[in-house]
């Protein structure tokens, strides 16, 4: 049999499988039974708490082939279909994927259709708040004069990002977190479906890490179930959650050079999900630069405790940077970590903590830098030089901007030819080499550069 992730294995199927949301099921059930139905719902919620799961099991009441019902059977065609999200007339989309007018507009297109099997067409649109401006006011059109069959429901983990035009079409439930002790009633039943031995702290521990997210609780217990011989105990659970692992820094590095915010905030959600502890994390950071310093400057590999592919890692990460802006950006992590250690909300400080590296990162990468730090392996003294120019590949020719600076230009055509040798060795071919002073003007595009890092942080 195909194995499942305990998170898709144990989600709900019937509405009294649904724990901790005792309100918004008698609601649904209600609705039901009084054949009240809404044209629109708005489920909002943290993640991991049942919004999705909701979602489907209301589907399915709606239209499962026995009639409308609050037990619908899982049995029939129209049921198993939904379940396996493969049901022509319950469409999940993804509002963060999917966030444009064109995407509102096809859907507008094929509502006009009359269900295919079932009695109503449901559009469950997830993190709905991720729409555009524009796609949320052709979907306003359509929630003023719905067709009959056409029923929507809306999650969100950002009730405040969706237009109060919407909201107000919308029945809302606010599903909540779960508490310490609901998760671990919840997880002792898995447990025991799984013949899986825990000890009572590690259940607790779990349950805390979890924050109120059923799924990320779920998801834990599976992980510490594969990596920790059983009885499972607390300290099992902070092992695993508090070691992070290399590979994980390099991912974070990857997204980080990439320069995009999104990736960046996306992967920073993704280990809050795995239920990883800021502060661990945190620490990793620090180390990993404190490692790229050390392998830039050439201690040996086994001085550091690290494999030959980490080491290439590393160094690849390390020639990204001048040894002076590795000083900066350790100095300015070092500066959070009393915030981090006291906050109530690590995630946060973890998220600005990013942006800052972030800053560096995206600098090098708009600019089309060459290393300094290749430079440096080669000649401190030209990368002296060059330390405050920038250096673009332009066709065969390496332009280097140099700051507005009095001397500045004859100090680089005085050592023009080593320059040219050094970037040669480099580059690994023949270049010409031009230089050209950045205007005040060029000056400012840099700062620019630097506060259009924080576009896009506000749709998130
Ligand atoms: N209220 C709940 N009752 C039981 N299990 C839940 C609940 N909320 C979440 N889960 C578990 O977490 C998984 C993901 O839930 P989901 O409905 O996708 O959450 P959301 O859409 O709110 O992020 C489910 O498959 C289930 O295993
Ligand atoms: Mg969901
Ligand atoms: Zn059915």
């Amino acid at each position: 049999m195909e194995r499942k992730v305990f998170s898709l294995k144990y989600r709900p199927k019937t509405f009294d499988e649904i724990c901790v949301q005792e309100v918004v099921v008698k609601t649904l059930k209600n609705a039901i039974l009084s054949n009240k139905i809404h044209n629109a719902y708005l489920f909002s919620g943290p993640r991991g708490t049942g919004k999705t799961t909701t979602a489907r099991i209301f589907a399915k009441a709606l239209n499962c082939e026995k009639g409308m019902t609050i037990n619908p059977c899982n049995q029939c065609q129209i049921c198993k279909e939904i379940d396996n999200s493969n049901s022509l007339d319950v469409i999940e989309i993804d509002g963060a994927s999917n966030r444009g007018i064109d995407e509102v507009r096809e859907l507008r297109e094929k509502a006009r259709f009359n269900p295919i099997k079932g009695r109503f067409k449901v559009y469950i649109i997830d993190e709905v708040h991720m729409l555009t401006t524009e796609a949320f006011n052709a979907l306003l059109k359509i929630l003023e004069e719905p067709p009959p069959y056409v029923k929507f429901i809306f999650a969100t983990t950002n009730p405040t990002k969706v237009p109060k035009t919407i909201i107000s079409r919308c029945q809302r439930f606010d599903f909540r977190k779960a508490t310490v002790n609901e998760i671990v009633l919840r997880l002792k039943e898995i447990a025991k479906k799984e013949n899986l031995l825990l000890e009572e702290d590690a259940y607790y521990q779990i349950a805390k890490r979890a924050d109120g997210a059923i799924r990320d609780a779920e998801v834990i217990l599976e992980q510490v179930s594969v990596f920790a011989s059983q009885p499972i105990k607390g300290e099992d659970v902070e092992k695993l959650l508090g070691v992070v692992p290399e590979e994980m820094i390099f991912e974070y590095f990857d997204e980080l050079k990439k320069a995009d915010i999104k990736d960046v905030l996306r992967f920073l959600v993704k280990i809050e999900q795995e239920g990883r502890d800021p502060f661990e994390f945190y620490k990793s950071i620090v180390q990993a630069f404190r490692t790229i310093l050390l392998v830039k400057n050439e201690l040996p590999k086994k001085a550091l405790g690290i494999t030959d592919e980490e080491y290439q890692k590393f160094s690849q990460i390390g020639n990204l940077f001048s040894d002076q802006e590795i000083y900066e950006i350790i100095s300015i992590l070092i500066g959070y970590e009393k915030l981090l250690k006291y906050t109530s909300f690590p995630e946060i400080v973890l998220e600005n903590l990013s942006l800052s590296l972030l800053k560096y990162f995206k600098l090098k990468k708009e600019m089309g830098v060459i290393s300094l730090g290749e430079i440096y392996t080669l000649s401190p003294k030209i990368a002296g030089i060059l330390e405050d120019v920038f250096i673009k590949e332009v066709d065969d020719t390496i332009h280097i901007y140099y700051p507005p600076l009095k001397g500045k230009l004859t100090i680089l055509q005085e050592h023009e030819e080593e320059i040219k040798e050094i970037l040669k060795k480099i580059l690994n071919k023949d270049i010409k080499i031009k230089f050209i002073q950045r205007e005040i003007k060029e000056e400012k595009k840099i700062s620019e550069i630097f506060d259009k890092t924080f576009e896009g942080f506000e749709e998130l």
